[in-house]
């Protein structure tokens, strides 16, 4: 299957062939392909904890309030900003994949790669992915792409952390690099609820060797009527943890009312 062309061992950094089991590289390391169709390519020396990345109960409170819609405009603008040309992408720490898969089904002929160390994350995207045939997860670190050089033409990092010389290694000559991050107004509400003074959200840094060539800002009201839903933000954003047992079933207890802002900056090879 061509999907996977790009894929390189982790261990050897040969290219990856499929074989019955998984994968395998001619240095014969070999990686089974999990129940779920998603590939193990986090070497354990590279594993600095049991379970790195995002906790499960996270990831399961991101998947939740994700498929309610409420990130579909930004999901929207992503899918406009991939080129129609685009024959590879990589969604790096794709999480529980909400992203990948929109990005998957808008290229439904683009191989699609969504990386996330955490295990956790990776099942579930792959779970819900059996039927795209173009979607392939790995589990499997930013800072060692299990990907070939100059390979990619389309790289979203939203929300995660990735190593510059990384993006710069697999990224092709001409391809676009889009990092999604919180802007001023993200979860204000909410915000200065928990700190006194809301710092507002800095802008991320240009990757080393990358030009912003694009800028975008993506704002949305959000209303969250359902206390289950509010539990769900809650659990997936991690200065939510800080609330006190008291604030917390206050602000469950009524409608949440705030406001949505990611900024996109959009880069190219200098
Ligand atoms: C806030 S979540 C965002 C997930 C997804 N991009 C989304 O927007 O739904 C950040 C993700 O980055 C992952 N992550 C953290 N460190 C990473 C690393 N070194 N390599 C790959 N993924 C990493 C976490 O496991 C987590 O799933
Ligand atoms: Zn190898």
């Amino acid at each position: 299957m061509s999907v996977m062309k790009e894929l390189r061992c982790p261990l050897c950094h040969h290219p990856l062939l499929q074989n019955t089991q998984g994968l395998a590289c001619d240095n014969r390391h070999q990686f089974d392909r999990a129940k779920e169709g998603y590939f193990n390519l986090l070497p354990v020396q590279n594993k600095h904890s049991r379970e790195p990345g995002d906790a499960k109960e996270q990831l399961q409170a991101r998947r939740q309030f994700l498929q309610a819609g409420f990130f579909e405009p930004l999901k929207t603008r992503l899918q406009e900003l991939l080129p129609p040309d685009a024959k590879t992408v990589l969604d790096i720490g794709c999480g529980e994949g909400y992203f990948t898969a929109g990005l998957s089904s808008a290229r439904p002929n683009a191989s699609v790669y969504g990386i996330d160390i955490a295990k956790a994350g990776v099942r579930l995207a792959a779970k819900a992915a059996k039927e795209n045939g173009n979607l392939v997860y790995c589990v499997a670190s930013s800072a060692d792409l299990p990907i070939a050089d100059e390979s990619i033409d389309f790289i979203t990092r939203i929300y995660a952390p990735s190593k510059d010389a990384e993006l710069w290694r697999v990224i092709k000559p001409e391809g676009r690099l889009v990092i999604v991050a919180p802007g001023e107004n993200h979860l204000f509400c909410l915000r200065s609820r928990i700190y006194k003074d809301v710092r507002p959200h800095l802008p991320p840094e240009v990757p080393q060797g990358f030009e912003m060539v694009g800028q975008d800002r993506v704002q949305s009201e959000l209303i969250v009527k359902h206390k289950e839903l509010c539990a769900a933000l809650l659990d997936m954003t991690p200065f939510a943890w800080r609330l006190t047992p008291e604030l917390r079933e206050a602000i469950l207890t009524s409608e949440l009312s705030d406001t949505l802002d990611f900024t996109i900056g959009i880069y190219s090879k200098k």
